[in-house]
């Protein structure tokens, strides 16, 4: 049965249709508001906006429930890859054997770089982001691979020669950062292998593979591969609305992921938990910090627009930090720091009032830092990771009959219609 909500304005009433997703999640169909009524909605930062519908990812943020095309995650990170789970978030399902393997092969065969894209690395300032590199390193790939994506075929294509080059790009601009040479892709070894060895084999010293580091980085970025309409993804549906070609639209998540309150949390987070072991380990000062509304810090990697409750990717995250750093019998203080802290924020009646909890990027910079991941280079792990997902919403978007180019309204509050005034006559200025 059609439900409707009733909204009483100026003496009329107007009926509004709901929208039931498939997991009973509701919303108003606004599309006929302001013609109807001459109304908008006011949201900022469109807390309470559904932009679109998808079948990508599902959550819920007061159950702490994440699905990827209805699969939990919990379940791909136990048994799937980062390559079948990008495949299922791309094409809405889970490949056949067959389809995996054509895949990989489609993957390491446009692993490479156009050579002359190296003098561009060479060329930014030393000091330069990892991520501000990549993100404009992507949307140059345009200029060296202008085909059409028009085709459901050229389409794919492109997105495979995507998701194999940044990962080449990603390596490639730490290497040249350390002024180490370039390492390149080895069609024998597998995506997360690929990456690993390219980032730290040298000359001198050949990386050697240790199982619980390659797995650590498989479950790294299938935690991260899709998260329904988050900061980035939304800059890429938004960017995408434009019709702009795929790399353009990746490249705004790109710069959209880097923020602290984004994917830049991850480095942020270690960041300040080396802080706090420089300044001699006192987490409760972070905390007290962290609850003073005078004081702009916040606790990094706490808190989520979605998550109400313990972020189910931050649950599988600590144990792996756990797991990882046994495996390799390291220790890191900035895990018991992080341990210590978490416990007294979660038992602290502004974090449980606030519903903050950890998210993600709490545990991930440990994992990272155990792999052997310079801090600067976290948020484009993060990138790598978040790449299916930013792919899988940007085709939807594109096959999406109700698409329409992104274009928000506002509720004006500067001068009402004012004169020119010639510079003669202005006073005061
Ligand atoms: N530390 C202290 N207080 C916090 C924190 C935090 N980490 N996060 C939110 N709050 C408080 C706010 O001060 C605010 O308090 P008030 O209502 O008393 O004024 C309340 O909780 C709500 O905060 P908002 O900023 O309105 O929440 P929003 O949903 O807009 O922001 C965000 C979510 C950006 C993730 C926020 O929690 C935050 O800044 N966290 C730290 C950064 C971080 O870890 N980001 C990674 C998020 S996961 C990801 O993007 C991969």
């Amino acid at each position: 049965m059609d439900e409707y909500v009733t909204l009483n304005y100026k003496g009329e009433t107007y009926r509004l249709p709901v929208i039931i997703g498939t997991e009973n999640e509701c919303g108003i169909d606004i599309l006929a508001l302001r013609r109807d009524t001459g109304l908008i909605t006011f949201d900022p930062g469109f807390a309470n906006t559904g932009a679109c519908k998808s079948s990508i990812t599902y959550m819920d943020g007061e159950k702490g429930i994440l699905r990827y095309r209805g699969i939990p995650v919990e379940e791909l990170a136990e048994h799937s890859t980062f390559k079948e789970t990008s495949y299922l978030l791309i094409n809405g399902r889970l490949p056949t054997a067959e389809e995996l393997r054509h895949f990989s092969i489609m993957l390491n065969d446009h692993s490479l770089v156009h050579e002359d894209m190296k003098t561009f690395f060479q060329n930014f300032p030393r000091a330069s982001h990892p991520m501000g590199i990549l993100s404009a390193m992507v949307n140059a790939l345009r200029s060296f691979y202008p085909e059409l994506q028009t085709t459901e075929e050229e389409i794919n294509f492109t997105v495979t020669r995507l998701l194999a080059k940044v990962r080449t790009m990603a390596a490639m601009s730490y290497k040249i950062s350390r002024g180490h040479t370039v390492v390149y892709p080895r069609p024998d070894l597998a995506y997360c292998e690929n990456f690993l060895n390219m980032m730290f084999n040298t000359p001198v010293k050949p990386y050697e593979f240790v199982r619980e580091v390659v797995r650590a980085l498989e479950v790294f970025w299938i935690l991260h591969a899709d998260h329904e309409q988050n900061c980035s993804t939304t800059a890429v549906r938004v960017v995408g609305s434009g019709r702009v070609n795929l790399y353009a639209a990746i490249s705004a998540g790109m710069s959209a992921l880097w923020g602290p309150l984004h994917g830049g949390a991850n480095q942020a987070v270690v960041e300040m938990l080396s802080d706090i072991y420089r300044s001699g380990g006192d987490y409760r000062k972070a905390v007290e910090r962290a609850k003073d509304k005078d004081d702009p810090f916040r606790l990094m990697g706490f808190g989520h627009r979605v998550y109400k409750t313990y972020d189910p990717r931050a649950k599988i995250m600590k144990k792996m930090c756990d797991d990882l750093l046994s495996a390799l019998k390291l220790k890191d203080p900035l895990l018991d720091i992080a341990k210590e802290l978490e416990e007294v924020a979660v038992n602290d009646a502004y974090f449980i009032d606030h519903n903050l909890y950890p998210n993600v990027d709490f545990y991930s910079g440990i994992v990272l830092r155990a792999i052997g991941i310079p801090t600067n280079m976290f948020t484009v792990m993060f990138a790598i990771g978040r790449l299916p997902g930013w792919i899988a919403q940007w085709k939807e978007s594109m096959d999406d009959p109700q698409w329409r180019i992104s274009r928000p309204r506002q509720i004006y509050t500067g001068p009402s219609e004012t004169h020119y005034v010639p510079m003669a006559k202005r006073k005061g200025i």
